[in-house]
């Protein structure tokens, strides 16, 4: 497979007020169009992924809504829907398109707006991804989150300092990016000192709330970006599934769906997880950083927390490098544009054009988007 990736185009993250979704949409759009130096009427077909717009909006039919919105009313343009991987699984669907030869060129877009809302409303429709018995238990996403830290924490002594380990990484690696939520860096002990959400994971263990909008547009056509720039290609696109609540799994040190998209990638993009220079992973917390370290195989299992702790994925590092963005925790993941923006960040490492947090040298990049607690991951490759 070899997808060249025309354009991409990513919103300020953050507590957006100011901004409805469609402002924001047509931002991000604007950017890619302009990055891939074309015109919507050029597109072919809209993806469009979202996860809460109709039970915090009572907004749904976003694929006509934003078909409509950005004047290519009469054009094919649909909804996905995978809880936090929505973005992932709508690229994967547009892939899916443009190499059955359906569509020429697809632009595939993510909009979440959650902070208008308040933590109670935002945490039960974000609940909506988990199983009824886990809903009907009063259980939250930090709450599952947590007893997977604690698995993990029993099995191989993962300590609560090696997750804060993550947050501070990745905290400093968002100082380096305009778009992030937060740029502030943290120190361990100020995210052991945060207020406990659901023990072990703290405030600062957390991904945020967030409003924000992403874009990409690819193609099924030859394209060279420049005379000197070379083009950006998604070489794999998987996605698997799991039980959708935790009870339905045998190894809550894992998720399974990652294990699977993740080694069927490597298979597809013919490469070894020794082989990603950069990865974009779904750590909305900590502990997911963590499990995703293990589960796409960049270290064994009980390894990675220890590794992340010395630095092992911290820009400047010299070798892999782990959500140079910031992530979820920290550049913020406004759910339905998490997936897009982490695709968005690996082009641009890959093109050598992320500035203070540019990977030195980075020719293949890796995006992970996990949806629920597990239930669905999707993987993409990428190659420069
Ligand atoms: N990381 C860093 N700082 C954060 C933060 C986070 N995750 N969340 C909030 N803050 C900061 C805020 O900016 C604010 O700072 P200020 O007082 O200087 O303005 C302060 O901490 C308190 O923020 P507030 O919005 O009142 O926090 P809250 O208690 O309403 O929400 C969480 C905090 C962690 C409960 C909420 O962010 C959350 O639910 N996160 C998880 C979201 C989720 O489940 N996503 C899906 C994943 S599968």
């Amino acid at each position: 497979m070899k997808i060249p990736v025309l354009g991409i185009g990513v919103t300020k993250f953050g507590e957006l007020w100011d901004y409805s979704p469609r402002v924001l949409v047509k931002q991000a759009v604007a950017e890619a169009l302009n990055d891939a130096r074309l015109k919507i009427t050029d597109v072919d077909a809209i993806f469009v992924a979202n996860m809460l717009s109709g039970i915090l909006g009572n907004q749904e039919n976003l694929g006509a809504l934003f078909a409509d919105e950005l004047k290519s009313a009469n054009k094919p343009a649909f909804k996905i829907e995978g809880a936090c991987a929505s973005g992932g699984l709508a690229i994967h669907n547009a892939v899916n398109s443009v190499l059955a030869g359906v569509y020429e060129k697809v632009l595939v877009l993510g909009i979440e707006k959650m902070t208008d809302h308040n933590p109670a409303e935002i945490a039960q429709a974000l609940m909506s991804a988990g199983h009824d018995e886990e809903r009907a238990s009063g259980i939250s996403f930090p709450g599952l989150y947590a007893i997977l830290a604690r698995a993990h924490m029993e099995k191989y002594g993962t300590k609560e300092e090696e997750m804060a380990a993550v947050a501070v990484k990745n905290h400093y690696h968002a100082s380096l990016n305009p778009k992030a939520q937060f740029q502030t860096q943290l120190t361990i002990e100020q995210i052991m000192k945060s207020s406990c959400v659901a023990d072990p994971l703290k405030l600062l263990d957390c991904s945020p709330v967030s409003d924000g909008a992403a874009a990409i547009i690819i193609s099924n056509i030859k394209y060279q970006r420049s005379k000197t720039k070379r083009t950006v290609n998604i070489v794999a696109s998987t996605v698997a599934t799991d039980s959708l609540g935790l009870r339905g799994r045998k190894d809550l040190t894992t998720l399974k769906a990652a294990m699977v998209a993740g080694s069927k990638a490597y298979q597809q993009a013919k490469i070894k997880s020794s082989h990603i220079d950069v990865a974009e992973v779904h750590d909305c917390f900590t502990i997911a950083e963590i499990l995703a370290m293990e589960d796409l195989g960049f270290f064994s299992k009980g390894k990675a927390a220890r590794a992340i702790t010395r630095g092992a994925t911290k820009l400047g590092n010299g070798g892999l490098v782990v959500n140079p963005s910031g992530g979820l925790k920290a550049c913020g993941h406004p759910v339905g544009a998490t997936g897009i923006k982490q695709v968005c960040e690996i082009v641009t490492q890959l093109r050598n054009e992320a500035g203070e947090r540019q990977v030195k040298g980075a020719k293949i990049g890796l995006a992970h988007n996990v949806g629920g607690s597990g239930a669905v991951a999707v993987v993409h490759i990428l190659k420069n």
